[in-house]
């Protein structure tokens, strides 16, 4: 790694504690270059002066580096799935447990489009089916900026363009083109700021402890160098009950060290099963 690149990631920590050390290099470069056209910087040297100079652009850097792009019900087919056989699965193990709580924790949640989507399903498969559980959706990011969006849950219609007409209708109201969703399901999933790649705390705190039943971290994993993939992997194992469900990203696989801690459940999606 270009030893500027180096002083700015260390500047970014030591300013706003985020650690990027362990992105992939060639993303992160790609990510500079575009900040460089938009400051007029020609290197990275002259980035850092900028950088220095112009405080505000701490936080562009950020969003810059983060890629906060996500919609309802990303990859319809994933969410198809979980819907007709990975809650009625985890449901069915539940009850003959006597265990009427659902965990789920979504890792790189964006704008809330993931862990919203999850709950509009749960939300769903309750209500047709007229049970009761306790859910809790415990849904995460590093960038604090975007979660004060993800709890205020308003929408564009690109990033609703996924969800079917029955859904919308029943679980968004519109407003000036934008699509709020309703409390009932925003009541369902609570945000915090947590670091992937914090060491120190296992899991998010508010969950207090691990145990999911379903896990989501969606396309966060391919920015990360294989070092750093296997501590996100050796995290998630951790954090998911016994047999729970790993949902990764169309492009994401478990890293080579973990591949015979996880087992594939379909031919169709990245969803896997802890063994
Ligand atoms: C491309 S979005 C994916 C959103 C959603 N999971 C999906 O698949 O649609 C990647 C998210 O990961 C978050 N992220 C990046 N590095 C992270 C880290 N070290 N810890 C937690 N979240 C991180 C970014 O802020 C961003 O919101």
């Amino acid at each position: 790694m270009n030893n500027d690149l180096k002083k700015i990631l260390n500047y970014l920590n030591e300013k706003r504690g985020f650690d990027f050390s362990g992105y992939r290099t060639p993303m992160i470069e790609r990510r500079f270059k575009h900040r460089f056209a938009l400051t007029k910087c020609k290197n990275f040297k002259s980035y850092l002066t900028y950088l220095k100079n112009n405080p505000s652009e701490l936080d562009n850097l950020i969003s810059a580096l983060t890629i906060n792009v996500s919609r309802f019900f990303r990859d319809t087919l994933v969410f198809e799935y979980i819907a007709d056989k990975v809650i009625p699965a985890i449901i069915h193990q539940k009850k003959q447990k006597n265990d009427p709580s659902l965990r789920i924790w979504s890792a790189g949640c964006a704008m809330g489009e993931e862990p919203y989507t999850i709950a509009i399903l749960i939300q769903d498969f309750f209500k047709k089916e007229a049970q009761y559980f306790q859910v809790n959706i415990f849904a995460t990011d590093i960038e604090k900026k975007i979660l004060k969006k993800a709890e205020k849950a308003v929408y564009p219609l690109e990033s609703i363009e996924g969800v079917k007409y029955r859904l919308l209708n029943k679980y968004f109201t519109t407003k000036e083109n934008l699509f709020h969703l309703i409390p009932e399901i925003k009541n369902l999933v609570s945000f915090s700021v947590y670091d992937i790649l914090d060491r120190k705390i296992s899991t998010p705190s508010e969950s207090i402890y691990g145990d999911f039943d379903l896990v989501f971290c969606r396309n966060v994993l391919i920015y990360f160098d294989s070092e750093h993939q296997d501590q996100i992997f050796d995290k998630l194992y951790r954090a998911l009950a016994k047999s729970g469900y790993l949902v990764l990203g169309e492009a994401e696989i478990p890293s080579r060290k973990y591949q015979r801690y996880f087992q594939r459940v379909n031919e169709c999606c990245h969803i896997y099963r802890k063994i």
